[in-house]
C-alpha cells in the first residue's frame, strides 16, 4: 500500500508535525506499507521528502506534488520548470499536520475531492474539533460539561471587567483555532488580558476568555474499529512542571523537564469509565471519526470536563496518544493499522 504521510504545513505546529511524522514512518511495517513522506513547508508546497537514516528530509525545493482531483490518488510531480508528470497512485493518505490548515478538514476535504482514502478523521469533526468556539457549543449542548468561556470576536472585545465578573480569575486566553497551546496565555489583569487577545487574534480572528479550572489533565485516546465501533483507551495525566505555571508549548516541546507524563493515571476505576465513557460520547457530539485523543480536567471534587478534542493528536515522542494506547494493550504500528483499515472501508 503507497500510504502518503502529509508533515510539516503552514500552521504555527509545523515542527511539531515534523516530529511526529518522524514516529509514524518509523512505526510503519515496510514489509506492508509504502510510505511516500510529503513535506508541506510552510509557504505551503508539497513537496516530496525521504525517510533516510531515522530522519525525514524537510527540503526546500525539489519535486512539487498534487493531488489530481477525482484522480482516486493519482499525484502529479512539478518540475522547477512546470513540466508535469503522473506518479504511482497513492492508495491513503495520511495527514500528520496538527493545526491549519490540515487538522480542520481542508486535507479530509482535499483527499474527498480527489477521491483517495483518508487515515483519521475527516471533514466534519476536523472542523469542529479544531474550533474550539464551536467545540464547545456541541458538546455542552449535548450534556457533556465544558468549562465556562466567553467567545471574543477581534471587532468587538469585551470589557475586562464583564469577562471577570463572568468567569473569575485567573483567565486563560487563547485562539480558537490553534493547537499546541501556541498563543494561549493564563492572565490576571486588564493590561495582561489586552496583551493576550493582542496574541490571540494573530492566530485567529476569535479567541476564547476560559475559566481556569483547578483540576488534573488527563487525556485518552478513541480509535474508530472499520466496524464504527469506537475503542477508548485507558487515561493518562500530565503533569506541567511548576515552573511552567500551565501545560504550554515550550513545557510539552522545548523543555525536556516540561511536564511529566503518567500512563495510566491513577484514578479510582469509576471515574475512569465515566471518563471512557465521556470521551465516546465527546467523539460523537463533534462528528468525529477515525481518531481522536480527547482532554479532561478533573477536579478533587469529581467534576470531568472536556478540555477539548485532538483529531490528529501528537505523536511526538512526548506525546499521549501512543502512550495511553500502548497501555490499553494496543502498539504503535497497530494503531496505524487500525487507521489505514479504516480509512479503506
Ligand atoms: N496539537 C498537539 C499536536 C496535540 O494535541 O497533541
Ligand atoms: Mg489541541
Amino acid at each position: 500500500l503507497r500510504i502518503a504521510v502529509l508533515f510539516g504545513g503552514r500552521s504555527a505546529e509545523h515542527e511539531v508535525s515534523v516530529r511526529s511524522a518522524a514516529n509514524v514512518m518509523a512505526a510503519l511495517d515496510a514489509s506492508r506499507y509504502d510510505p511516500v513522506p510529503v513535506f508541506v513547508t510552510k509557504s505551503g508546497r508539497w513537496l516530496l521528502s525521504r525517510w533516510q537514516a531515522k530522519r525525514l528530509e524537510t527540503p526546500d525545493t525539489g519535486t512539487e506534488l498534487c493531488l489530481v482531483p477525482g484522480g482516486r490518488g493519482q499525484a502529479l510531480s512539478i518540475s522547477e520548470g512546470g513540466t508535469a508528470g503522473p506518479l504511482p497512485a497513492i492508495d491513503v493518505v495520511f495527514p500528520v499536520l496538527h493545526g491549519l490548515p490540515g487538522e480542520d478538514g481542508a486535507v479530509q476535504g482535499l483527499c474527498e475531492v480527489a477521491m483517495v482514502p483518508l487515515a483519521g478523521c475527516g471533514i466534519l469533526g476536523s472542523a469542529t474539533a479544531l474550533d474550539k468556539d464551536v467545540a464547545k457549543r456541541l458538546l455542552a449542548a449535548a450534556g457533556i460539561p465544558v468549562a465556562r468561556a466567553v467567545t471574543i470576536r477581534a471587532e468587538a472585545r469585551p470589557a475586562f471587567a464583564a469577562v471577570e465578573a463572568a468567569i473569575g480569575l485567573p483567565i486563560f486566553v487563547k485562539p480558537a483555532r490553534q493547537g499546541s497551546s501556541v498563543g494561549v496565555a493564563k492572565v490576571r489583569t486588564k493590561a495582561e488580558f489586552d496583551a493576550a487577545l493582542d496574541e490571540a487574534f494573530r492566530h485567529d480572528r476569535v479567541a476564547l476568555a476560559e475559566e481556569f479550572v483547578a483540576g488534573r489533565e488527563i487525556e485518552l485516546a478513541v480509535l474508530e474499529a472499520p466496524d464504527g465501533s469506537l475503542f477508548v483507551s485507558r487515561p493518562g495525566e500530565i503533569v506541567p512542571a511548576k515552573s511552567h505555571g500551565f501545560y504550554s508549548y515550550d513545557a510539552k516541546y522545548v523543555d525536556a523537564d516540561g511536564a511529566a507524563l503518567i500512563v495510566p493515571a491513577e484514578l479510582d476505576g469509576a471515574i475512569e469509565e465515566a471518563l471512557q465513557d465521556l470521551a465516546e460520547r465527546a467523539f460523537r457530539a463533534l462528528g468525529c471519526d477515525g481518531m481522536a485523543r480527547v482532554d479532561f480536567f478533573v477536579t478533587s471534587d469529581g467534576r470531568m470536563l472536556v478540555n477539548e478534542l485532538n483529531t490528529i493528536p501528537g505523536f511526538t515522542d512526548i506525546s499521549m496518544y501512543s502512550k495511553v494506547m500502548a497501555a490499553s494493550g494496543v502498539s504503535y504500528p497497530e494503531v496505524i493499522d487500525r487507521l489505514v483499515a479504516h480509512g479503506l472501508k
